[in-house]
């Protein structure tokens, strides 16, 4: 999305006439630039067998999903909600990865049915699946490489402390385990966190499963994971994609060749592929000044867009409605009653009552784990595809606040 060419236009669809259109808040998404995304990442990877599974948790709409299917990838699904929504959009089964966290052994069993790649994260749940399947249906462990990286600690899950992933420390157990069902094992995992930018922690990441690989036999491939950084502001530094590809490439074609098979190497990013082709636009409530500053409060919030409360997430806000004139400086609020701040001391150009701001980065993780609270309803969601725009969700209804909901009638 070329925003910064002030003419506030997506793919050349005017942004102000989409929120005049479908009205706010309302979230767009550039399917250009996310296909651009996907086809940069198979090029920083060009030189070895790699397998993109677009991570849907980070924006999980059908539309996107078939878009991701359309250029080539494969996704990583974390419940079996997420799974059966990927068969929704057309994926086969072996080409999605399921790779839950501290769910039943039913919900394993039922993505095992689906014919989904399973991907174990804990050494009970590794038993389990021993006891039940023995060797019939090949697996992926999911191990926890003790690296500290990630944009913020809510996000950062390679670390020792960290619920995800089995210990590198517990190999040999892992290793009994395996011996002792005779496991199947076709693949090894790793996921470091979110918003990593430097490529020695994707080598380093490498080098722990090269090592944990060598005591398997029978892989077919390694997962690396996500986590590769965006920028969230303009000059923003983000991961050098070329870099990575070229660094850990190298290093995949070394180990595959002592290996003596060429494996699939497997990447699971979300941010990278839909983050900034993503945007919410709002409109202005209201300019409060106080003593101490100027709020512009917005008809959105943290049940839309949690990123900057939960994670302190950076976002760039622009006002699309003013070409020209002077720049003042506002935190930039939501409606929801808490406190609710999307962007603090930004300079904007003048805003007044009724501009549509749009807030960048909005598509990973933005309307994904959006909510009702308030009882707000949840906005619609654009896709521009060919300098098209199409409604890929509709605005919910006050009916969907009270669908579910029983009135027991007697009070
Ligand atoms: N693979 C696994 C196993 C993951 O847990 C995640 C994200 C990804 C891949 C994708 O990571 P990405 O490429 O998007 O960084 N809600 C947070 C991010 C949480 C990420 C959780 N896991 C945020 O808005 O920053």
């Amino acid at each position: 999305m070329n925003i910064e060419d002030q003419q506030f236009r997506m793919q050349g669809v005017s942004l102000n006439e989409l929120a005049k259109t479908y009205g706010t808040p309302l979230y767009v998404y550039d399917g250009q630039k996310i296909l651009e995304k996907v086809s940069l990442l198979q090029k920083a990877f060009s030189s070895v067998n790699l397998k993109i599974k677009y991570a849907t948790k980070a924006l999980s709409n059908i539309n996107i999903l078939k878009l991701m299917k359309k250029a080539g990838t494969g996704v990583d699904a974390v419940s079996i909600e997420e799974v059966h929504l990927c068969l929704h959009a057309g994926f086969d089964p072996h080409e999605i990865m399921y790779t839950p966290n501290s769910v039943s052994f039913d919900e394993i069993k039922s993505a095992v049915d689906l014919g989904v790649m399973i991907n174990i994260d804990n050494i009970p749940m590794l038993e389990h699946f021993g006891t039940f399947f023995g060797n019939e249906v090949p697996l992926c462990i999911r191990l926890n490489p003790h690296i500290l990286a990630g944009g913020n600690a809510k996000i950062s899950v390679g670390h020792i402390d960290s619920k995800f992933g089995i210990s590198i420390l517990q190999l040999k157990h892992v290793l009994k385990v395996v011996q002792a069902y005779d496991l199947n094992v076709i693949g090894l995992h790793v996921h470091t966190g979110s918003d990593i930018l430097d490529a020695e922690v994707f080598l380093k990441g490498a080098e722990i499963l090269f090592d944990a690989a060598r005591e398997f036999k029978e892989l077919k491939f390694l997962d690396f994971g996500g986590g590769f950084k965006v920028a969230y502001k303009p000059h923003d530094i983000s991961t050098d994609i070329m870099e990575v590809g070229e660094k850990v490439s190298a290093a995949f074609r070394k180990f595959c060749k002592e290996y003596g098979t060429e494996l699939e190497i497997w990447f699971e990013p979300g941010k990278f592929l839909v983050s900034e082709s993503g945007l919410l636009l709002v409109k202005v409530n209201v300019v409060k000044s106080t003593p101490a500053s100027t709020f512009v409060g917005v008809d959105s919030g943290l049940n839309h867009l949690i990123r900057p409360m939960m994670y302190d997430a950076y976002h760039d806000v622009v006002n699309i409605s003013k070409l020209e004139g002077p720049e003042r400086v506002y935190t930039i609020v939501g409606y929801i009653c808490e406190t609710d701040t999307i962007a603090a001391d930004r300079k904007l150009k003048e805003v007044q009552e009724g501009d549509i701001l749009a807030i960048k980065n909005a598509g990973a993780y933005g309307f994904s784990m959006s909510s009702n609270y308030n009882s707000r309803l949840r906005p619609p969601e654009i896709l521009i595809l060919n300098g098209k725009a199409h409604i890929i969700r509709e605005r919910e209804t006050f009916s969907d606040i009270l669908k579910n909901q029983v009135d027991i009638g007697i009070i």
